[in-house]
């Protein structure tokens, strides 16, 4: 049950008043923790702000040896990069029977889409538009992770990500505030349930923050210089949602923000956080992001660091062995109040009481639940199911797709056709490449007698095989180290000599359909010419090839929406829709307007955009009343019909534009969508809600709030849709 927490408002009207108080929060623990704190020494409060990496797994520039030896003397509270169910109970027994006071650790990893069975990389999810799926992947990967001795994930990543360059689009729900605020929430509900005392439920948290999606140039950990109005209307929100959604914890991001590194920004950290939103989980920090604030240049030693990043609002420090090495000196002199270290030992303390581990510390180290719970043959369906779900169908001339499996040879080729690894795509957790069912396997095992499959892996040769075929199939795109974490490009065409070998496969004159793996948006309009059909399959996880066979073959028509635009070059980013007109908005005609001399402004694929094997009409839409009240609900109604030969789904989007406000407004943006599954010939009238809150945003003196006036509402199948209505806010 929720109850309502003493209102604390900050400087600024907020969007929202401060978080309920979360499910997970309980008075008989605070009591709990109150006893416990009285008899801690600094040295034991210290350990528990600590966490450091085992051995196991390598995720960031350094290992500390020795963390056994930290365990037992009670200088260590937290390990990241340790699981499986027994490793974890041995060095959980070190906690509970070596140390003075047996407080549990607390283990966390990085389940970003999936501990062994791995569902598409969370930009995949993302296109599915469905928040009921992306829980559901959560929910599985949380169970898998629970049984494997895990109790936190380092997820959900809801940093917006408007530069496809950044490596680490593929980690979040891409470019969108509103797609962005649901599936933060979807997936911090999966992961912890209604009840974290339940054992298969796991801690989230919201990471990076924030900000860290404005990386200058698109170059991972570079300078974020963006304006509050920015921050608040763009960056803020998912992690708002994350909060609403009671997740339990927060990770500081790696770039500065306005001059201040994150992890030492007490605006972030102590003022939006914990004073205006009312954040009530603990704040981890990202890998040695308070050393980091040396190199940032805004401290001089680790001692200045730590200092900044306490003041701040820092509960936990991740690998860096700051606090560690620094505050328990830093008490003692005065430095740092002693009420500061007891408040982020209490909230730290909170989410163990939380999860149960006092009651009992090896409840998350069973064995025998591991082997049972994990790969299982129904996560694996689901993996299947959810990976279908993303894809998207670019583009398909002829309707080449889907492919019949009675009949033809099909060429395929391509260096992605039959490598499990890559599938798995970045921050693949413990999933295992000998899992995987690529693309080769999932084909051979659905054309059946009736079809062939030649798979030609050598391109050149393929070619020359190009014709004795009917149809040719590549498995193109990025392997899967060049996104996620440190992996920025710089070009994001398609890499090496795909493209061109693309081109000399459609030059055989036989229809050439891409499946596209890749972590990012690509620039790529040589391709895209060159094909027949495209479709975009991210990197689909353990079930990759079972769930492209369903979608080539027809067994599945393809939903998926694109959940950042794709350019047509580099030069274009950043491009999202959600721009703003500007005063000299682009025309052809007029040399002195936004535009390039030598590219379009327009993206090659819009946000929103995906094909489906049928065709879908959308009727105009239509308003209860032209003009609402701040009060009022306003209902936007549109029919939808399925207007060809197979069953669909069509994702309803419906974006709205502020057409004057006392601060410039986006073009459009999203703010309601509906997947709508039609039957062959049926239609469907849909009708999506808007609220005063969904008009609102920073207005010119920073209080939150809608302005009075006209707003365009649009609605259809992509962010281009002209089909609109006006709506007038009283
Ligand atoms: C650094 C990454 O930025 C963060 O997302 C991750 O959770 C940590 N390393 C731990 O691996």
């Amino acid at each position: 049950m929720t109850r309502l927490l003493t209102i604390c408002i900050g400087l600024l009207a907020l969007p929202l008043a401060a978080q309920q108080v979360p499910d997970w929060y309980n008075a008989g623990h605070e009591r709990r923790i109150d006893s416990l704190l009285s008899i801690m020494t600094l040295e034991e409060k210290v350990g528990q702000m600590t966490l450091f990496t085992s051995d196991w797994d390598v995720t960031g520039p350094t290992i500390r040896e020795g963390y056994q030896d930290d365990i037992k003397t009670g200088r260590l509270g937290a390990i990241f990069n340790a699981h499986t169910a027994g490793y974890n109970r041995d060095l959980q027994r070190m906690a509970v029977e070596d140390t003075r006071l047996g407080i549990p650790l607390l283990f966390g990893y990085d389940v970003i889409h999936g501990y062994r069975t791995i569902f598409p990389i969370p930009l995949g999810e993302a296109a599915s538009w469905n928040a009921e799926a992306a829980e559901e992947s959560a929910r599985i990967a949380g169970r898998e992770s629970a049984a494997a001795g895990l109790h936190w994930t380092f997820a959900p990543m809801v940093d917006i990500a408007r530069d496809p360059r950044w490596g680490r689009v593929m980690e979040g729900a891409g470019e969108d505030v509103y797609l962005g605020k649901v599936m933060a929430e979807a997936r911090v509900k999966g992961f912890q349930g209604d009840d974290l005392t339940d054992p298969l439920t796991i801690l989230a948290c919201a990471k990076h923050f924030a900000a860290y999606g404005a990386a200058q140039a698109g170059r991972d950990y570079h300078t974020v210089d963006i304006s509050e109005r920015v921050l608040r209307d763009i960056y803020l929100p998912p992690f708002r949602a994350a909060l609403d959604a009671g997740v339990a914890t927060f990770m500081t991001s790696f770039n500065e923000l306005d001059g201040v590194p994150a992890t030492g920004n007490k605006h972030l950290l102590t003022e939006i956080l914990r004073d205006q939103w009312g954040f009530m989980g603990f704040v981890v920090t990202d890998y040695t992001s308070i050393n980091e604030m040396i190199p940032h240049g805004v401290a001089a030693d680790e001692a200045e660091a730590g200092l900044l990043a306490v003041q701040a609002g820092v509960d936990m420090d991740m690998q860096g062995a700051v606090f560690y090495d620094h505050l328990a000196e830093q008490v003692e002199s005065g430095e740092v109040a002693m009420s500061q270290v007891n408040e982020a030992v209490r909230r730290i303390l909170r989410m163990k009481y939380a999860l149960g581990l006092f009651d009992d510390p090896y409840r998350y180290s069973d064995t025998t639940r591991q082997s049972q719970n994990i790969l299982t043959d129904a996560n694996r369906e689901a993996a299947r199911r959810i990976a279908r779900e993303s894809f998207v169908l670019l583009k398909n001339d002829d309707n080449i797709l889907p492919l019949s499996p009675g009949s033809g040879r099909i060429l395929l080729t391509g260096q992605l056709a039959d490598s499990q690894e890559d599938m798995l795509g970045a921050w693949h957790g413990d999933g295992r490449a000998a899992d995987v069912i690529t693309l080769l396997t999932g084909m051979e095992e659905a054309v059946g007698d009736g079809a062939q499959v030649n798979y030609v892996p050598d391109m050149q040769e393929a070619i020359r095989a190009a014709r004795r075929a009917d149809v040719i199939v590549v498995a193109t795109g990025e392997d899967w180290e060049m996104s996620g974490e440190a992996a920025s490009r710089a070009d994001i065409g398609l890499p090496g000599e795909q493209e061109a070998m693309i081109r000399a496969l459609a030059a055989t004159g036989k229809p050439v359909v891409v499946v596209l793996f890749n972590g990012r948006p690509l620039a790529f309009p040589g391709v895209d010419s060159a094909a027949t059909a495209i479709l975009e399959a991210w990197f689909p996880g353990t079930e990759a090839g079972h769930a492209l066979a369903d979608v080539l073959f027809g067994d599945h028509n393809p939903g998926g929406r694109l959940p950042m635009t794709f350019p047509r070059s580099v030069g274009q980013v950043p491009i999202f829709y959600s721009m703003k007109n500007t005063g000299r908005p682009m025309d052809p005609n007029n040399k002195y307007t936004s535009k390039y001399l030598d590219e379009s402004n327009d993206p090659l694929y819009p946000f929103g955009y995906g094909l489906s094997y049928t065709t879908f009409e959308y009727g105009a839409p239509s308003l209860e009343a032209g003009t609402m009240t701040r009060n009022d609900t306003a209902r936007v109604t549109v029919e939808v019909s399925n207007t060809g030969s197979v069953d669909g789904t069509t994702v309803v989007q419906l974006y709205v534009q502020d057409v004057v406000g006392s601060v410039t407004r986006p073009v459009r943006e999203l703010k309601a969508f509906r997947r709508v599954a039609l039957a062959a010939g049926e239609g469907q009238t849909v009708t999506l809600e808007l609220t005063e809150d969904d008009l609102s945003f920073y207005r010119r003196d920073m209080t939150y709030g809608s302005e009075p006036g006209k707003f365009m509402i649009y609605v259809g199948g992509d962010a281009r849709t002209s089909n609109s209505i006006s709506l007038t806010l009283e």
